[in-house]
């Protein structure tokens, strides 16, 4: 089970302030689960591990089929927010840091539909004139601009290099189950289609197809990702003060009321640095409102220890930090000896470099606290799917009890509409 370790927050909180704002998320916990609180129709997320059985994992795994058997070397996953970033995440985190020089067989996934950038579109279709390609376009509303631009050049492109039919049967549209253009668009084409359900919002849905099927034909055992997540459910919904996800809500909400505004999500693991982003996105949707909320940042260390380390150390003193640690590496390097040490690293020979990772993360921690720096460290055994799987269903968790103990709806995100509004006036979209 994800474990939590709030050694780090000591010296910043008293044990009756930490047991104050833990019976205050308990109190928020009961609130989620009982669904009395606000965006209490968008709380789908909360039992969806364990409602996906078998069918709903062979119907994803259904499309990773029919696209190896047509040889598929590209997907492009098309999607923005919540539609790309939980997929995206666990794509990193799982893949070989180096999948695209390795020139491996199989299904390769790239994202698009999450800017607005001509190079980057420009670039894509470069890369699909030179693949075996398919196409994944997720959008819960069916109308977001972004996504829809970039499927419509993927669309085309389909059509016009494999004749419609086939092009049909290499689309896979992820959708509301009746409303928006691209539900309306994938029922006159007779796309293959899988519903996003209307109580689970975009930032919530890693775990259905919209996260799950890009995953999945990344490689990635979709099945152990959700074991994690419905063990997990399991076990965080223990009303106790020692559920973890309990105590990281009640320390983020007391820090936060003592001026830490900033919490900055760190791991010293770049494979998580989308993780960091879909949290950013989570924690940032979901309580950034009525003029409250944490404001999420994320760093990878050490590397960010050279560029944000000084202003972590001795800047303005309003972060915490929340360093996610994966417990175990996967591949063991020894640093070896050298008979000359001309760099002066013998001292280090025969010693793992996991072990100085360690070292560095237990030292930036000792020097973080000193200089004023909160620390939770939330723990997983290795980076695997079934751990992420914990992870995804974890800070889905904390968030909902958090945004309570705060006093926002997690599951509203109105202010992302006033960006658009300008944009559809300037772009001249009828109606604006
Ligand atoms: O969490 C959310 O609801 C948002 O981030 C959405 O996922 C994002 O705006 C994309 O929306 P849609 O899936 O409707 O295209």
């Amino acid at each position: 089970m994800v474990k939590i370790d709030l050694t780090g927050c000591d010296s910043f909180v008293g044990k009756e302030q930490f047991n104050e704002y833990v019976n205050k998320a308990l109190a928020a916990q009961v609130v989620l689960e009982e669904e009395t609180g606000a965006g209490n129709d968008f709380l789908g997320w909360q039992h969806l591990p364990s409602a996906i059985g078998r069918a709903e994992l062979d119907d994803c795994l259904s499309v990773v089929d029919a696209w190896l058997e047509k040889e598929i070397d590209l997907v492009v996953v098309i999607g923005i927010g919540g539609s790309y970033l939980g997929a995206k995440a666990a794509i990193e985190a799982l893949s070989h840091t180096f999948a695209a020089h390795l020139g491996t067989q199989g299904m390769k996934v790239v994202f698009a539909g999450e800017n607005l950038s001509e190079d980057y579109t420009a670039e894509l279709m470069d890369l699909l004139q030179m693949r075996n390609a398919a196409c994944v376009v997720i959008s819960k509303s069916g109308t977001t601009t972004e996504p829809a631009v970039a499927f419509r050049l993927v669309k085309q492109h389909l059509e016009e290099t494999y004749g419609k039919e086939e092009a049909c049967s290499r689309i896979v549209a992820i959708t509301d189950k009746a409303r928006g253009a691209l539900k309306s668009l994938s029922n006159q084409e007779g796309y293959k289609t899988f519903v996003i359900e209307d109580n689970i919002g975009g930032r919530f849905s890693v775990l259905t197809p919209v996260g799950l099927v890009p995953i999945a034909l990344a490689g990635f055992d979709i099945e152990a990702m959700v074991q994690g997540a419905k063990d997990a459910e399991k076990a965080l919904a223990a009303r106790d003060a020692a559920n973890p996800a309990v105590q990281y809500a009640a320390m983020r909400n007391l820090l936060y009321d003592q001026g830490k505004k900033i919490e900055l999500f760190a791991s010293f693991n770049p494979k998580l640095q989308y993780l960091g982003e879909w949290l950013k996105q989570l924690f940032g949707e979901s309580e950034g409102k009525d003029g409250k909320g944490i404001f999420p940042a994320s760093v990878i260390f050490t590397t960010d220890l050279h560029s944000m380390g000084q202003y972590i150390q001795e800047g303005e003193r309003m972060l915490f930090e929340t360093v996610v640690t994966v417990d175990n590496a996967q591949r063991e390097v020894t640093i070896p000896t050298d008979p000359q040490d001309l760099d002066g690293l013998n001292y280090l020979a025969g010693k793992r470099v996991e072990h100085c990772n360690r070292m560095a993360q237990l030292g930036t921690k000792m020097a973080h606290i000193d200089g004023g720096v909160p620390n939770i460290a939330i723990h997983v055994d290795q980076l695997d799917e079934y751990n992420l799987g914990q992870l995804f269903y974890f800070f889905e968790k904390v968030c909902g009890i958090s945004a309570y103990v705060l006093g926002v709806n997690p599951f509203n995100q109105p202010g992302v509409e006033a960006y658009k509004k300008n944009m559809f006036k300037l772009l001249e979209k009828p109606g604006y």
